[in-house]
């Protein structure tokens, strides 16, 4: 890179009702929900599924199931009592679920999503797809906004580290820089928890609430980074492929 090219920007937004602070200036967002939203979503796409839209309530979500779609509606880590299915990344891997567009309502992922819809350009990022969707914002060669999903607009551990991760990456292409501490926090959150993610997280809310759960098998899959090359991103209002959006 020529010493006089412009850098980009990469910062890390902790919580959605921080989004208002960090978003100006930026049209390129990253949503992340690494437990377990987002690496649903990823899964979901590398799978075959045609596309999730993401429902910020389970009003809205009974309004699609009543126009016959699949819905799938999550709150507390545990699926919803009347409807189909929830939010296991392992879920999304069933061929029945291949074409299909499915509705989906989670209790934090969905609604950060539907706060950046917005903007010009939403992406979805997950640990799974950390690398292939790196590779793709360096060659976008414009600001990005990583926005966490949090807990219930709350800082959370795992989003963070994944925040961190993408930080890292970009930053280390040369060809980005960051000005908010969120994001020089990120990057040494992750750098400490990167080598044993599951065990750097046991303490965590969500990680205790899922083995609560005997959900340790989704968190464990939603830790692996690069099992995923998908990259869901949304248009009109659904998340669908990267590579049939023109
Ligand atoms: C969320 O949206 O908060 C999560 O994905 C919760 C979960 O799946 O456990």
């Amino acid at each position: 890179m020529s010493s006089n090219q412009k850098l980009n920007r990469v910062e890390v937004c902790f919580a959605p009702c921080d989004f208002h602070q960090y978003e100006e200036g930026f049209d390129l967002i990253v949503v992340i929900d690494v437990l377990r939203a987002t690496s649903a979503i990823c899964t979901a796409i590398e799978h075959g599924v045609s596309g999730i839209i993401p429902v910020a309530t389970l009003d809205e979500a009974r309004e699609y199931q009543k126009k016959g779609y699949i819905v799938a509606a999550e709150r507390n880590g545990a699926v919803v009592d009347g409807f189909d299915i929830g939010n296991s990344p392992y879920t999304y891997m069933k061929p029945e679920l291949k074409g299909q567009t499915i509705a989906l309502t989670t209790t934090n992922g969905t609604k950060a999503i539907r706060i950046a819809e917005q903007k010009k350009t939403v992406v979805i990022g997950s640990l799974n797809n950390l690398q292939s969707l790196c590779d793709w914002l360096i060659e976008q060669k414009r600001d990005v906004l990583v926005l966490a999903s949090g807990w219930k607009d709350k800082f959370n551990l795992e989003d963070t580290i994944c925040g961190g991760a993408i930080t890292d990456i970009l930053l280390e292409s040369g060809q980005f820089t960051s000005d908010e501490d969120s994001s020089v926090a990120a990057k040494f959150i992750y750098r400490s928890a990167k080598e044993n993610m599951f065990a750097y997280l046991k303490a965590s809310s969500h990680r205790r609430r899922l083995r609560a759960l005997d959900l340790n098998a989704d968190v464990s899959y939603c830790l692996t980074p690069n099992n995923v090359s998908a990259i869901p991103i949304l248009k009109d209002g659904i998340l669908v492929p990267l590579e049939t959006v023109a």
